[in-house]
């Protein structure tokens, strides 16, 4: 989409002012080494309404919580020919469980090394089809594979939804996004232009490896645009970690190197500034591995591609 075209088609859109944001959810990265973190995001009056965690069960700190647990199907094998997905949220929804939507593949055209679960377009068709699209009848919404921020994501929804032949119908278009607010906003028109007929998600989104105060006016134009736009009814931020383990740069992170709530972490949350500033791990530090997340390197050039 060029970009005039974009800017003048989000321009009409209307404007919708909710506040607090009853659309934020979290990414929720564990932490094993200080799983008292747990209780910054379950903590009562936040404007956090609803989590995933890459996985099909919900995750035990959030159990008494009032969140909302969305299950994902993170990825697919050849070895993996039975409906254990399926089979799990069902079981959920009978015990009772508020289950309105699951998500599917995490960053299928992604690298495993960036936390993609690399899945070629007819090993995905074919496990949608028997794990995925069945949960409809249910009455479960269904969000579409998320791919990477990168160009090639949309090549491979398109070979996805060409290999489904009309059986996969995802009614939510998941983005991904590592990089400015313009490229951002240049990502979700683009998703919004090729399948006009879901609502967005953006279900993991960071100005990656940037400065303090870039980092915190990017989260905070990205926050207000996502809650003005109509068609853009779930966000979560990535992300839910301590700055000295992230992998999208200190400044991104929710937390401090203490366990404290950053100013964009408190933001999110729905308080107000603490002026806490997040600190990178020292150089002699070893790195943390994190499970389940993904980084796209921004890509300074986006116009140049659209
Ligand atoms: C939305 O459109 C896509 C084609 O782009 C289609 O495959 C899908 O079934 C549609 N979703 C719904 C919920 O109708
Ligand atoms: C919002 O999404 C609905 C379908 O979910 C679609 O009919 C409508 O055109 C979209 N609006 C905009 C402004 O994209
Ligand atoms: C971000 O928004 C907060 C208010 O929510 C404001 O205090 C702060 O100055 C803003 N920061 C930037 C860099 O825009």
């Amino acid at each position: 989409m060029h970009r005039t075209l974009l800017l003048s088609a989000l321009s009409a859109l209307p404007i919708i002012l909710a506040e607090p944001s009853s659309k934020r959810g979290l990414v929720y990265v564990p932490s094993q080494e200080h799983p008292q973190d747990d209780n910054i995001w379950t903590q009562a009056g936040s404007d956090l309404t609803w989590y995933y965690n890459y996985g099909a069960e919900p995750s035990a700190p959030f159990l008494s919580s009032n969140l909302e647990f969305v299950p994902m199907l993170w990825g697919a094998s050849d070895d993996r020919v039975g409906t254990a997905f399926y089979d799990t949220v069902k079981a959920q929804i009978d015990a009772g469980a508020n289950i309105n939507y699951v998500l599917g593949f995490n960053e299928p055209d992604g690298d495993p090394s960036t936390g993609g679960s690399q899945i070629p377009v007819d090993l995905a068709a074919a496990t949608w089809i028997r794990e995925i699209e069945p949960l409809r009848e249910l009455g479960v919404k269904l969000g579409a594979p998320a791919t990477t921020g990168a160009p090639n994501g949309f090549t491979w929804l398109q070979n996805f939804f060409e290999e489904c032949a009309g059986r996969c119908n995802p009614d939510i278009m998941p983005v991904h996004w590592y990089g400015n607010f313009e490229g951002l906003a240049s990502h979700v028109g683009q998703k919004m232009a090729a399948w006009p007929n879901m609502t967005i998600w953006v279900t993991e989104y960071a100005d990656a490896n940037n400065g303090l105060e870039a980092s915190q006016k990017f989260y905070n134009q990205s926050a207000e645009w996502f809650d003005r736009m109509e068609n853009i009814t779930h966000y979560s931020y990535f992300g839910s970690f301590r700055s000295d383990v992230s992998n999208v740069g200190p400044n991104a992170a929710m937390l401090t190197q203490d366990g404290e709530l950053t100013d964009i972490g408190s933001w999110y949350l729905g308080g107000a500034a603490t002026n806490n500033i997040p600190e990178a791990k020292g150089a002699a530090g070893k790195t943390a591995v994190l499970a389940g997340w993904s980084l796209i390197v921004a890509f300074a050039g986006i116009w140049s591609i659209l």
